[in-house]
């Protein structure tokens, strides 16, 4: 491999980009394969047809994913977190994990799954050095399970696979309802309560416009206030502080005690002012923004020989320039005829 000294110049933070957002994350995606289809991300009928997949050469290898992980963290980023796709389809995947969790500046390594695979990969990758987990988990309904995974999950496979987390020694999991109305908007008190005093923090995510392909419409979004109204009448509910700069979530704590939920609020209040989050495809594309048409190619010049000051610079070179701001953009951007973007199951979200 081609490497040579990265310049001291080059080994400290980015000054920001160009709204001054430093590059703190980085969101790995792993493969653009799920064992789902969730009509919000992948709908069956409209990828099916002529879509192809990463072949298996077209994926970064695990050393790529950790040379580009290291070259990012000497950049400034101290949160990494392995997406999908599924994530777990990805053969191997704990020993990603331990090259991962090495490297010594990486102060937070977690995971987004839809959670199917967690009571076979659980206990690996807990000891493989993973810290947090997210799952997705949009109902405790069967039959609006079935619908929202593609007709491919069963809610208690699901269920399983948190208990198996659990068992695994990850405590307080985080788990990702998208709302839907009229599709799963109903449930979400079910949710809340199921989850109130277990440890683990329900999130709700305003259905979002990602891709180009789920379908997004305005009306079927369920703004956060709504539910909070909701949730707050039955459980009151009192606002906490924001953990740190960029968090996504509103959080709010249980007024008696029960622990916390949080609200991911990108439609009716976008967040952008504060992302400090960089994606890297499975194909090792650098995308600044979940809403990006393109993104910047590294496996090229990484498979092409190019050592790590050469890769530094690209990366800074993009961040520098970047000025996404997709989600306060939206209504305008639209208006002016929906922009092609890259697909959700390929930068996980
Ligand atoms: P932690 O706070 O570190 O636990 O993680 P997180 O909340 O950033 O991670 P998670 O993957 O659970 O994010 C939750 C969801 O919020 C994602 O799946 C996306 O749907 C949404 N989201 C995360 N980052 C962004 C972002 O930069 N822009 C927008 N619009 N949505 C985001
Ligand atoms: N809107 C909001 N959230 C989405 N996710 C996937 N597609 C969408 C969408 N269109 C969420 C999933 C999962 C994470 C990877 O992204 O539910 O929690
Ligand atoms: Fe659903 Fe996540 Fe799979 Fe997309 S990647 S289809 S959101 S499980
Ligand atoms: Fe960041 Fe783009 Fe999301 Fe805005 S829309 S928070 S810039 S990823």
């Amino acid at each position: 491999m081609n490497r040579v000294a990265i310049p001291h110049t080059l080994i400290q933070p980015l000054p920001g980009d160009r709204l001054q957002r430093p590059l703190h994350d980085l969101r790995i995606s792993v493969i653009d394969r799920c064992n789902f289809r969730c009509p919000y991300c992948m709908p069956e009928d409209q990828y099916a047809q002529d879509h192809v997949f990463l072949a298996k050469d077209q994926r970064l290898r695990f050393e790529e994913i950790e040379r580009l992980a290291r070259t990012f963290v000497t950049l400034g980023v101290r949160k990494l977190r392995l997406t999908g796709g599924e994530p777990l389809l990805r053969r191997e995947l704990p020993e990603l994990v331990r090259m991962l969790a090495r490297i010594p500046q990486v102060e937070d390594l977690a995971m987004t799954t839809n959670g199917v695979l967690l009571p076979r990969m659980a206990p690996a990758l807990r000891a493989a050095g993973l810290q947090r987990l997210t799952v997705s988990l949009d109902t405790l309904d069967a039959a609006t399970f079935r619908h929202l995974s593609g007709g491919r999950g069963e809610v208690d496979e699901v269920l399983a696979g948190i208990a198996a987390a659990e068992a695994a020694g990850f405590a307080h999991l985080k788990l990702n309802c998208v709302v839907m109305r009229d599709v799963n908007d109903m449930q979400v008190l079910d949710l809340v309560e199921r989850f109130r005093g277990s440890g683990h923090i329900v999130r709700f995510i305003e259905y979002m416009d990602v891709g180009t392909i789920n379908g997004w419409r305005g009306d079927l979004v369920v703004p956060s206030a709504e539910l909070h109204a909701r949730i707050h009448a039955r459980w009151p509910l009192a606002p906490l502080q924001r953990g740190y700069r960029g968090e996504v979530a509103q959080r709010y704590a249980f007024a008696d005690g029960a622990g916390e939920i949080g609200f991911i609020s990108s439609v009716s209040q976008p967040f952008c002012g504060d992302c400090t989050r960089a994606r890297l495809s499975a194909d090792g594309k650098l995308y600044t923004c979940l809403f990006a048409r393109t993104g910047l190619d590294l496996r090229g010049p990484l498979r092409a020989g190019a050592d790590d000051a050469e890769l530094v610079e690209a990366i800074a070179a993009r961040w520098s320039q970047r000025e996404d701001r997709y989600s306060e953009r939206r209504a305008e951007l639209r208006a002016a005829g929906n922009p092609e973007k890259v697909e959700m199951f390929a930068i996980g979200g």
